[in-house]
Protein backbone atom coordinates (compact mmCIF):
# COMPACT_ATOMS: atom_id res chain seq x y z
CA UNK A 1 0.00 0.00 0.00
CA UNK A 2 1.03 3.48 -0.68
CA UNK A 3 1.69 5.78 1.68
CA UNK A 4 -1.37 9.05 1.46
CA UNK A 5 -2.16 8.79 -2.23
CA UNK A 6 -5.41 9.81 -1.88
CA UNK A 7 -7.14 12.85 -0.21
CA UNK A 8 -8.73 12.78 2.85
CA UNK A 9 -12.25 12.71 3.11
CA UNK A 10 -14.14 16.30 3.52
CA UNK A 11 -16.51 18.53 3.09
CA UNK A 12 -16.06 19.80 -0.10
CA UNK A 13 -15.69 23.48 0.48
CA UNK A 14 -13.19 25.62 2.62
CA UNK A 15 -14.56 28.86 3.29
CA UNK A 16 -12.12 29.74 5.88
CA UNK A 17 -9.29 29.84 3.70
CA UNK A 18 -7.37 32.84 3.54
CA UNK A 19 -6.76 34.05 -0.24
CA UNK A 20 -4.56 37.01 1.17
CA UNK A 21 -1.68 34.44 1.76
CA UNK A 22 -1.22 34.44 -2.12
CA UNK A 23 -0.23 38.00 -1.71
CA UNK A 24 2.42 37.75 0.71
CA UNK A 25 4.70 35.31 -1.64
CA UNK A 26 6.01 34.98 -5.10
CA UNK A 27 5.68 31.83 -4.36
CA UNK A 28 2.84 30.22 -3.62
CA UNK A 29 1.71 29.89 0.15
CA UNK A 30 2.90 26.75 1.64
CA UNK A 31 0.40 23.34 2.65
CA UNK A 32 0.94 24.32 6.25
CA UNK A 33 0.13 27.76 5.86
CA UNK A 34 -3.42 27.39 3.85
CA UNK A 35 -4.09 24.58 6.37
CA UNK A 36 -3.32 26.27 9.58
CA UNK A 37 -0.35 24.34 10.23
CA UNK A 38 -2.21 21.41 9.34
CA UNK A 39 -5.11 22.15 11.98
CA UNK A 40 -7.69 22.57 9.56
CA UNK A 41 -7.14 20.62 6.02
CA UNK A 42 -10.53 20.16 5.24
CA UNK A 43 -9.31 17.99 2.96
CA UNK A 44 -7.45 20.71 0.88
CA UNK A 45 -7.00 18.85 -2.72
CA UNK A 46 -3.35 19.73 -3.71
CA UNK A 47 -3.28 20.01 -7.60
CA UNK A 48 -0.21 22.89 -6.89
CA UNK A 49 2.97 20.85 -6.25
CA UNK A 50 3.61 18.43 -8.38
CA UNK A 51 5.20 15.35 -6.22
CA UNK A 52 5.20 11.72 -6.77
CA UNK A 53 1.90 10.37 -5.19
CA UNK A 54 2.53 6.06 -5.40
CA UNK A 55 6.00 6.60 -2.99
CA UNK A 56 7.05 5.89 -0.42
CA UNK A 57 5.20 2.22 0.83
CA UNK A 58 3.35 2.64 3.70
CA UNK A 59 6.12 0.07 5.01
CA UNK A 60 8.72 2.18 4.02
CA UNK A 61 6.90 5.20 5.58
CA UNK A 62 7.05 2.50 9.16
CA UNK A 63 10.73 1.81 8.91
CA UNK A 64 11.52 5.02 8.42
CA UNK A 65 9.06 5.72 11.70
CA UNK A 66 10.86 3.16 13.29
CA UNK A 67 14.06 5.36 13.16
CA UNK A 68 13.20 8.70 14.15
CA UNK A 69 14.05 8.96 17.82
CA UNK A 70 17.51 7.84 16.83
CA UNK A 71 18.03 9.86 13.47
CA UNK A 72 16.81 12.63 16.31
CA UNK A 73 19.11 12.50 18.94
CA UNK A 74 22.53 11.43 17.10
CA UNK A 75 24.18 13.72 14.62
CA UNK A 76 23.68 12.94 10.79
CA UNK A 77 26.55 11.45 8.30
CA UNK A 78 28.61 14.00 6.09
CA UNK A 79 27.66 14.80 2.97
CA UNK A 80 30.43 12.36 1.68
CA UNK A 81 28.64 9.44 3.05
CA UNK A 82 25.07 10.94 1.92
CA UNK A 83 26.43 11.77 -1.31
CA UNK A 84 27.11 7.91 -1.91
CA UNK A 85 23.36 6.62 -1.01
CA UNK A 86 22.35 9.03 -3.53
CA UNK A 87 24.77 7.84 -6.14
CA UNK A 88 23.94 4.66 -5.28
CA UNK A 89 19.95 5.04 -5.34
CA UNK A 90 19.86 7.36 -8.51
CA UNK A 91 22.48 5.85 -10.97
CA UNK A 92 25.27 8.35 -10.59
CA UNK A 93 28.63 6.48 -11.60
CA UNK A 94 30.57 8.40 -9.13
CA UNK A 95 29.92 9.83 -5.70
CA UNK A 96 32.49 12.69 -6.13
CA UNK A 97 30.79 14.13 -8.41
CA UNK A 98 27.72 15.02 -6.39
CA UNK A 99 26.98 17.27 -3.75
CA UNK A 100 24.37 16.63 -1.19
CA UNK A 101 21.95 19.29 -0.73
CA UNK A 102 19.12 20.48 2.19
CA UNK A 103 16.78 20.66 -0.85
CA UNK A 104 18.10 21.13 -4.30
CA UNK A 105 17.43 25.07 -3.50
CA UNK A 106 19.78 25.22 -0.97
CA UNK A 107 22.59 24.45 -3.53
CA UNK A 108 20.43 26.30 -6.02
CA UNK A 109 21.37 29.34 -3.85
CA UNK A 110 24.79 28.18 -3.46
CA UNK A 111 25.34 28.65 -6.84
CA UNK A 112 23.44 31.90 -7.14
CA UNK A 113 25.27 33.42 -4.48
CA UNK A 114 28.69 32.19 -5.05
CA UNK A 115 29.01 30.75 -8.85
CA UNK A 116 26.91 33.13 -10.99
CA UNK A 117 28.22 36.69 -11.13
CA UNK A 118 27.51 39.30 -13.35
CA UNK A 119 24.88 37.89 -15.88
CA UNK A 120 22.40 34.93 -16.39
CA UNK A 121 20.06 33.94 -19.09
CA UNK A 122 17.16 31.87 -17.95
CA UNK A 123 14.30 30.88 -20.45
CA UNK A 124 11.10 32.10 -18.67
CA UNK A 125 8.72 31.10 -17.12
CA UNK A 126 11.04 29.11 -15.19
CA UNK A 127 11.42 27.91 -11.40
CA UNK A 128 11.57 30.96 -9.44
CA UNK A 129 14.65 30.64 -7.26
CA UNK A 130 16.11 30.94 -10.90
CA UNK A 131 14.73 34.37 -11.35
CA UNK A 132 13.99 36.47 -8.04
CA UNK A 133 17.12 35.37 -6.32
CA UNK A 134 20.04 36.14 -9.03
CA UNK A 135 17.75 39.59 -9.36
CA UNK A 136 17.69 40.14 -5.51
CA UNK A 137 21.55 39.60 -5.60
CA UNK A 138 22.00 42.25 -8.30
CA UNK A 139 22.84 39.40 -11.79
CA UNK A 140 21.77 40.95 -14.58
CA UNK A 141 18.92 38.60 -15.78
CA UNK A 142 18.46 37.66 -19.81
CA UNK A 143 15.17 35.76 -21.05
CA UNK A 144 14.01 34.12 -23.83
CA UNK A 145 9.97 33.57 -23.93
CA UNK A 146 8.28 30.39 -24.03
CA UNK A 147 5.73 31.04 -25.98
CA UNK A 148 1.87 29.11 -26.47
CA UNK A 149 1.90 29.96 -30.17
CA UNK A 150 4.76 27.63 -29.93
CA UNK A 151 3.26 25.01 -27.83
CA UNK A 152 5.98 26.00 -25.67
CA UNK A 153 8.70 24.38 -26.91
CA UNK A 154 12.52 25.84 -27.62
CA UNK A 155 14.66 24.87 -30.09
CA UNK A 156 18.31 24.16 -29.15
CA UNK A 157 19.57 26.20 -31.76
CA UNK A 158 17.55 29.49 -30.93
CA UNK A 159 18.28 28.98 -27.20
CA UNK A 160 22.11 28.83 -27.86
CA UNK A 161 21.32 31.83 -30.56
CA UNK A 162 19.50 33.43 -27.79
CA UNK A 163 22.80 33.14 -24.98
CA UNK A 164 25.27 33.94 -27.20
CA UNK A 165 23.61 37.61 -28.42
CA UNK A 166 22.63 38.46 -24.54
CA UNK A 167 26.34 38.01 -24.07
CA UNK A 168 25.06 36.61 -20.41
CA UNK A 169 27.70 34.50 -18.68
CA UNK A 170 25.71 31.76 -17.42
CA UNK A 171 22.98 30.02 -17.99
CA UNK A 172 20.13 28.02 -16.69
CA UNK A 173 17.77 24.85 -18.18
CA UNK A 174 15.34 23.62 -15.93
CA UNK A 175 14.81 20.16 -18.14
CA UNK A 176 11.64 19.32 -18.47
CA UNK A 177 10.99 22.85 -17.69
CA UNK A 178 8.74 23.76 -14.46
CA UNK A 179 5.84 24.85 -15.45
CA UNK A 180 5.96 24.61 -18.97
CA UNK A 181 6.62 20.98 -18.91
CA UNK A 182 8.93 21.78 -22.28
CA UNK A 183 11.71 19.57 -22.47
CA UNK A 184 15.44 19.08 -24.43
CA UNK A 185 16.75 15.62 -25.55
CA UNK A 186 20.27 14.37 -24.38
CA UNK A 187 21.07 15.14 -27.82
CA UNK A 188 20.09 18.13 -27.75
CA UNK A 189 21.33 19.41 -24.46
CA UNK A 190 24.52 17.57 -25.59
CA UNK A 191 24.65 20.23 -28.08
CA UNK A 192 23.87 22.89 -26.19
CA UNK A 193 26.94 22.25 -23.89
CA UNK A 194 29.26 22.27 -26.41
CA UNK A 195 28.21 25.28 -27.79
CA UNK A 196 28.36 27.11 -24.39
CA UNK A 197 31.39 25.39 -23.14
CA UNK A 198 32.63 29.27 -22.84
CA UNK A 199 30.08 30.21 -20.24
CA UNK A 200 31.30 30.06 -16.23
CA UNK A 201 28.60 28.04 -15.70
CA UNK A 202 25.93 26.71 -17.16
CA UNK A 203 22.92 24.54 -14.71
CA UNK A 204 20.86 21.32 -15.85
CA UNK A 205 17.99 21.36 -13.60
CA UNK A 206 16.84 18.07 -13.80
CA UNK A 207 14.37 18.37 -11.20
CA UNK A 208 11.47 16.62 -12.97
CA UNK A 209 12.93 14.68 -15.51
CA UNK A 210 12.15 11.35 -13.76
CA UNK A 211 8.63 11.92 -14.86
CA UNK A 212 9.44 12.78 -18.44
CA UNK A 213 9.46 9.21 -19.75
CA UNK A 214 10.33 5.54 -18.96
CA UNK A 215 13.68 6.78 -20.37
CA UNK A 216 14.83 10.23 -19.45
CA UNK A 217 17.05 11.54 -21.45
CA UNK A 218 19.27 13.11 -18.39
CA UNK A 219 22.88 14.18 -18.77
CA UNK A 220 23.60 12.96 -14.87
CA UNK A 221 26.66 10.45 -16.47
CA UNK A 222 27.72 13.30 -18.95
CA UNK A 223 27.93 16.17 -17.05
CA UNK A 224 31.33 16.00 -15.16
CA UNK A 225 32.73 16.19 -19.12
CA UNK A 226 32.11 19.71 -19.35
CA UNK A 227 34.29 22.24 -16.69
CA UNK A 228 31.03 24.32 -16.26
CA UNK A 229 28.43 22.59 -16.04
CA UNK A 230 25.76 21.16 -13.30
CA UNK A 231 22.95 19.20 -12.90
CA UNK A 232 20.70 20.16 -10.39
CA UNK A 233 18.33 17.28 -8.80
CA UNK A 234 15.27 17.43 -6.10
CA UNK A 235 14.61 14.28 -4.78
CA UNK A 236 11.73 15.03 -2.48
CA UNK A 237 9.80 15.34 -5.39
CA UNK A 238 11.14 12.03 -6.67
CA UNK A 239 10.62 9.93 -3.58
CA UNK A 240 7.07 11.55 -2.74
CA UNK A 241 8.66 13.46 0.86
CA UNK A 242 9.34 17.18 0.04
CA UNK A 243 9.33 18.16 3.10
CA UNK A 244 12.70 16.21 3.94
CA UNK A 245 14.21 18.69 1.85
CA UNK A 246 16.74 16.42 0.10
CA UNK A 247 18.32 17.44 -3.25
CA UNK A 248 21.88 17.21 -5.11
CA UNK A 249 23.97 18.72 -7.49
CA UNK A 250 26.56 16.51 -10.04
CA UNK A 251 29.84 18.53 -11.56
CA UNK A 252 32.99 17.49 -12.15
CA UNK A 253 35.56 16.36 -8.97
CA UNK A 254 37.06 20.10 -8.97
CA UNK A 255 33.47 22.06 -9.03
CA UNK A 256 32.16 20.10 -5.76
CA UNK A 257 35.67 20.46 -4.36
CA UNK A 258 35.14 24.28 -4.68
CA UNK A 259 31.68 24.49 -3.40
CA UNK A 260 32.13 21.75 -0.46
CA UNK A 261 34.36 23.82 1.15
CA UNK A 262 31.25 26.72 1.91
CA UNK A 263 28.53 24.02 2.83
CA UNK A 264 27.72 23.19 6.36
CA UNK A 265 29.51 19.90 7.53
CA UNK A 266 25.98 18.58 8.39
CA UNK A 267 23.44 20.32 5.67
CA UNK A 268 21.44 17.03 5.39
CA UNK A 269 18.95 16.04 8.41
CA UNK A 270 19.17 12.40 10.45
CA UNK A 271 15.72 11.71 9.00
CA UNK A 272 16.68 12.27 5.33
CA UNK A 273 19.70 10.17 6.00
CA UNK A 274 17.87 7.00 7.18
CA UNK A 275 15.30 7.83 4.51
CA UNK A 276 18.17 7.50 1.67
CA UNK A 277 19.22 4.65 3.39
CA UNK A 278 16.10 2.88 3.09
CA UNK A 279 15.20 3.30 -0.45
CA UNK A 280 18.10 1.85 -1.53
CA UNK A 281 16.19 -1.65 -1.33
CA UNK A 282 13.30 0.11 -3.00
CA UNK A 283 14.57 1.31 -6.58
CA UNK A 284 12.03 -0.87 -8.44
CA UNK A 285 9.20 0.28 -6.79
CA UNK A 286 10.59 3.85 -7.22
CA UNK A 287 10.77 3.01 -10.98
CA UNK A 288 7.35 1.58 -11.28
CA UNK A 289 5.71 4.74 -8.97
CA UNK A 290 6.97 7.17 -11.52
CA UNK A 291 5.89 4.92 -14.42
CA UNK A 292 2.19 5.65 -12.73
CA UNK A 293 2.81 9.19 -12.37
CA UNK A 294 3.33 9.27 -16.09
CA UNK A 295 0.26 7.31 -16.52
CA UNK A 296 -1.84 9.58 -14.54
CA UNK A 297 -0.12 12.45 -16.24
CA UNK A 298 -1.40 11.18 -19.74
CA UNK A 299 -4.94 11.13 -18.16
CA UNK A 300 -5.21 14.39 -16.69
CA UNK A 301 -3.64 15.82 -20.54
CA UNK A 302 -6.84 13.93 -21.51
CA UNK A 303 -9.10 15.31 -19.21
CA UNK A 304 -8.48 18.60 -19.25
CA UNK A 305 -7.93 18.43 -23.61
CA UNK A 306 -12.20 18.10 -22.65
CA UNK A 307 -12.45 21.04 -21.18
CA UNK A 308 -12.57 23.64 -24.33
CA UNK A 309 -12.36 27.00 -22.20
CA UNK A 310 -8.42 25.51 -21.67
CA UNK A 311 -5.66 25.46 -24.15
CA UNK A 312 -3.06 22.64 -23.16
CA UNK A 313 0.05 22.56 -23.83
CA UNK A 314 2.43 19.06 -24.26
CA UNK A 315 4.17 18.32 -21.19
CA UNK A 316 7.14 16.04 -20.31
CA UNK A 317 6.92 16.11 -16.75
CA UNK A 318 4.33 14.82 -13.62
CA UNK A 319 1.87 17.93 -14.03
CA UNK A 320 0.62 19.67 -17.60
CA UNK A 321 0.85 23.61 -18.00
CA UNK A 322 -2.49 25.35 -19.72
CA UNK A 323 -4.03 28.46 -20.90
CA UNK A 324 -7.62 29.73 -20.14
CA UNK A 325 -9.91 31.37 -21.93
CA UNK A 326 -9.27 34.92 -21.96
CA UNK A 327 -13.34 35.93 -21.10
CA UNK A 328 -12.63 33.66 -18.24
CA UNK A 329 -10.59 34.91 -14.74
CA UNK A 330 -7.77 32.93 -14.29
CA UNK A 331 -7.72 34.32 -10.33
CA UNK A 332 -11.14 33.78 -9.77
CA UNK A 333 -11.04 30.33 -11.08
CA UNK A 334 -8.43 29.71 -8.98
CA UNK A 335 -9.97 30.95 -5.63
CA UNK A 336 -13.10 29.37 -6.68
CA UNK A 337 -12.12 26.35 -6.58
CA UNK A 338 -10.29 26.71 -3.65
CA UNK A 339 -13.06 27.94 -1.33
CA UNK A 340 -15.85 25.93 -2.72
CA UNK A 341 -14.37 23.36 -3.42
CA UNK A 342 -11.00 22.46 -1.39
CA UNK A 343 -8.96 22.01 -5.33
CA UNK A 344 -5.96 23.79 -5.00
CA UNK A 345 -4.08 24.49 -8.66
CA UNK A 346 -1.28 26.40 -9.42
CA UNK A 347 -1.66 29.78 -11.12
CA UNK A 348 1.15 31.16 -12.97
CA UNK A 349 0.47 35.04 -12.39
CA UNK A 350 3.32 36.05 -10.27
CA UNK A 351 5.84 33.91 -12.50
CA UNK A 352 7.67 36.00 -15.06
CA UNK A 353 6.40 35.15 -18.08
CA UNK A 354 3.43 34.20 -17.65
CA UNK A 355 -0.08 35.54 -17.21
CA UNK A 356 -3.07 34.79 -14.52
CA UNK A 357 -4.95 32.89 -17.44
CA UNK A 358 -1.94 30.31 -17.20
CA UNK A 359 -2.04 27.20 -14.53
CA UNK A 360 0.22 24.47 -13.66
CA UNK A 361 -1.90 21.79 -12.78
CA UNK A 362 -0.29 18.13 -10.77
CA UNK A 363 -0.62 15.12 -11.81
CA UNK A 364 -2.76 12.77 -9.65
CA UNK A 365 -4.44 9.62 -9.54
CA UNK A 366 -7.50 9.20 -11.98
CA UNK A 367 -10.08 9.36 -9.62
CA UNK A 368 -8.83 12.90 -8.09
CA UNK A 369 -8.25 14.37 -11.72
CA UNK A 370 -12.49 13.36 -12.41
CA UNK A 371 -12.96 14.95 -9.16
CA UNK A 372 -11.01 18.35 -10.39
CA UNK A 373 -12.52 18.42 -13.91
CA UNK A 374 -16.30 17.81 -12.52
CA UNK A 375 -15.66 21.11 -10.32
CA UNK A 376 -13.47 23.02 -12.62
CA UNK A 377 -16.73 22.49 -14.77
CA UNK A 378 -19.18 23.78 -12.36
CA UNK A 379 -17.43 26.66 -10.88
CA UNK A 380 -16.64 27.68 -14.36
CA UNK A 381 -20.47 27.40 -15.37
CA UNK A 382 -21.70 29.73 -12.35
CA UNK A 383 -18.72 32.64 -13.52
C1 LIG B 1 12.76 23.15 -11.37
C2 LIG B 1 12.88 23.08 -9.88
N1 LIG B 1 14.08 22.91 -9.33
C3 LIG B 1 14.24 22.84 -7.99
C4 LIG B 1 13.16 22.95 -7.14
C5 LIG B 1 13.38 22.89 -5.64
O1 LIG B 1 13.14 21.67 -5.08
P1 LIG B 1 13.61 21.25 -3.63
O2 LIG B 1 14.34 22.39 -3.00
O3 LIG B 1 12.37 20.90 -2.91
O4 LIG B 1 14.52 20.08 -3.81
C6 LIG B 1 11.88 23.13 -7.67
C7 LIG B 1 10.71 23.24 -6.79
O5 LIG B 1 9.59 23.37 -7.21
C8 LIG B 1 11.75 23.20 -9.07
O6 LIG B 1 10.55 23.39 -9.64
Amino acid sequence: MTFKTQFPESKNNNKHIDISLFNQTTHNPSYASLTNNFEKINGLKDFCIPVNTYFPSRSLMDDLYKKIPSALKYYPSSNNLITEYIASFSDIENPKRIIAGNGSTEIISWLNSLFIKDSLFVPVPSFGRWIEEPINLGVKLHTIQYCDSNNQLLSSKKFVEAVLKSGAKNAVICNPNNPTGSIFSRAELLFILRKLDHLDNIIIDESFIDFSSKTPPTIKNDVHLFSNAWVIKSLGKNVGLHGLRMGYAISNENNINKLKKHLPYWNINGISEMLLMLIQKEKLAYDESRVKVIHDTIYLTDRFSELDFFKVFPTNSNFVFARLDSQINGEELRNRLLKNKSCFIRNCENKMGSTKQHFRIAARPKQDVDFLVNAIREEVSKM
